[in-house]
């Protein structure tokens, strides 16, 4: 029940008195069927574990102890960043048996919080928000909770969050037509530990429909830090190989790139022919195989995954053990696992495979010609 003796103050070690807490427990239903086998936080971004990059963010603002607030496939995030330490971090783990919503989550971590103050992230955000400015600006307005909001094209698409000339929220409004902003929950969070302890225990919650509107109505002082930073929520597929590619090229800030910035990503064991095209910010996974005069662009070719000569493949993900046939068209296509599609085929539009289905030969096309 700390208030935090830091308010106010920031020390010369910034994020002091801090904890990371990352919300991975969601099933990723719009990432499916990606997400049948793995949890969205896991899937392979730019060559490692969605996650991995957003801790890399964690890790470099000071934060050094991050708990994750885990349910869907919990075991396979401790299988892959065991105690952090090989992350520079201390990870504890809390496991949710039946999924508690965003708000549940927070408050089931609160007995793992060492500090008095904890940084709330969704854990399929990609962002360039700077956290030490989120955290300066949640101490000096002494604020209960501060949320992170950025500034987009189209706020209609999204609830939006208004702020009033000191940076105090004063309304959450729906989606709408004609939204009062063009600010939005950007999904990280400051909280005051106490804040956090007094969301009801033990049963779902939605921080977005349920704490933060009781929280307004209650009196309590919500601070919006609001900026204009790079900033994608990779929940559906064309965002998730948006957010792989934009990371890729360096366009979205990362310490975890296993490789050097640029035009694509080819990781160890893959073999890319010399006369195909690979670009964009594909990224070309373990044991792939790019075939001569293929062409992959903008695009996440998972491990084993195979495109056989002449194949495109654009704005699309193809499955670990994949192959798209020769001459095949792919495009914002989300392959599954073990997908065989035939050759000359043509996918497109936002067409999902589910794993280890057979596509025969010329039979799925939207030109006439085969
Ligand atoms: P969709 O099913 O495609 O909407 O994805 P999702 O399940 O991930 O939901 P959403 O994108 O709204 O979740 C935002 C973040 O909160 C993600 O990082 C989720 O993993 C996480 N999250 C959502 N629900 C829960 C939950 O019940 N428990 C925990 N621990 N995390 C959750």
């Amino acid at each position: 029940m700390a208030t935090g003796a830091n308010r106010g103050t920031p020390g010369a070690q910034p994020l002091a008195d801090t904890d990371a807490v990352v919300l991975v427990g969601g099933q990723g239903t719009r990432l499916r069927p990606l997400t049948l086998s793995t949890a969205k936080p896991m899937l392979p971004t730019a060559g490692v574990p969605f996650l991995a990059h957003l801790l890399s963010r964690i890790r470099a603002a000071g934060l050094n102890h991050v708990v994750l607030g885990t349910s869907y496939r919990a075991e396979t995030f401790q299988e892959y960043f065991g105690d952090g330490s090989r992350f520079g971090i201390e990870i504890d783990y809390v496991v949710e048996e039946t999924p508690l919503g965003t708000g549940g989550a927070i408050r089931n971590v609160a007995d793992r919080l060492r500090g008095s103050t904890a940084m709330i992230f969704n854990g399929d955000i990609l962002s360039g928000v700077d956290l030490g400015a989120l955290w300066r600006t949640h101490r000096e307005a002494a604020a209960d909770v501060t949320l992170h909001l950025v500034r987009v094209p189209d706020p209609r698409r999204f609830g939006s969050v208004p702020t009033d000339l000191f940076g105090r929220v004063t309304a959450f409004v729906e989606k709408s037509d004609d939204p009062p902003t063009d600010q939005i929950n950007a999904g990280c969070y400051v909280f005051e530990r106490s804040v956090l302890e007094a969301i009801p225990a033990g049963r779902v919650v939605s921080v977005e429909r349920e704490t933060f509107p009781g929280l307004l109505a209650a009196g309590a002082h919500l601070h919006g830090y609001v900026d204009a930073s790079y900033w994608l929520d990779l929940g559906t597929p064309a965002a998730f190989v948006r957010g792989s590619a934009d990371l890729v090229q360096g366009l979205a800030p990362t310490a975890a790139l296993p490789g050097a910035v640029g035009v694509a990503l080819t990781l160890p064991g893959a073999v890319v022919h010399p006369e195909s095209v690979v670009e964009g910010g594909s990224t070309i996974g373990p044991g792939a195989v790019v075939g001569e005069g293929a062409r992959v662009d903008g695009s996440v070719l998972l491990d084993g995954a195979e495109i056989a000569p002449g194949a495109q493949v654009v704005r699309s993900v193809v499955g670990r053990e994949a192959v798209i046939g020769a001459g095949a068209v792919v495009t914002d296509a989300v392959i599954g696992d073990g997908v065989r599609v035939g050759a000359r085929c043509e996918l497109i539009g936002g067409i999902r495979v589910w794993p280890q289905v057979r596509i025969p030969d010329g039979s799925v096309r939207f030109s006439a010609d085969v």
